[in-house]
């Protein structure tokens, strides 16, 4: 009882702050924070991945299999509210967002629902063995740089 009161009070707090964020101080869009995070992730889940399939770290099927199942998780995420107009390189600081990508919104989001589709793949795998890893992470890791090359403007 008093534990499900502290997470819900604890909910609240984060819901007004993020109101209070949104709604005030001319603060960043929240969603460029989001959206960026979001990929953090990526780079943090296969980063342990690629270290593994190149031999830096030694091949671990278990770890293997939970990193590609929780990159294939993020990659499910529905990203569709993270890119609100308004929010490109050049309208606002702090985000590399290639006006490009609100330009071909269809585009855009057919490498994410590409990439989830790879990433399916990839997470069905990779416990299966170092080779079953690399070919996996092959797949994933072009749609990075395919989206990246088109939608990601220069660095700040
Ligand atoms: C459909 C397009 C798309 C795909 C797919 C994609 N990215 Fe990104 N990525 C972007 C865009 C656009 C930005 C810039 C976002 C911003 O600054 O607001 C970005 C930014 C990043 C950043 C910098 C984040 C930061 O803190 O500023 C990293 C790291 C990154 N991507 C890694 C990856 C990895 C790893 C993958 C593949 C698993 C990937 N991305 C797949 C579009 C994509």
């Amino acid at each position: 009882m008093r534990f499900g009161k502290v997470i819900c009070g604890g909910i609240a707090a984060v819901a007004l702050t993020s109101v209070a964020f949104a709604g005030g101080h001319g603060g960043a869009d929240p969603s460029i924070g989001a959206r960026q995070a979001v990929m953090s992730l990526y780079g943090y889940n296969l980063g342990i991945l690629g270290a593994m399939a190149k031999g830096e770290v030694e091949y671990n099927a278990e770890v293997a299999a939970a990193t590609a199942a929780n990159f294939a998780a993020l990659a499910g995420l529905d990203k569709s509210g993270m890119w609100p107009e308004g929010t490109a390189q050049g309208e606002v600081d702090g985000t590399r967002a290639a006006a490009k990508i609100w330009e071909d919104q269809e585009g855009f989001f057919k490498i994410f629902a590409d990439q989830k589709a790879a990433a399916d793949t990839l997470a069905a795998t990779a416990g299966d063995g170092v080779e079953a890893l690399q070919a996996g992470l092959g797949g994933v890791g072009r749609s990075c740089g395919a989206c990246h090359e088109v939608y990601r403007g220069p660095r700040n």
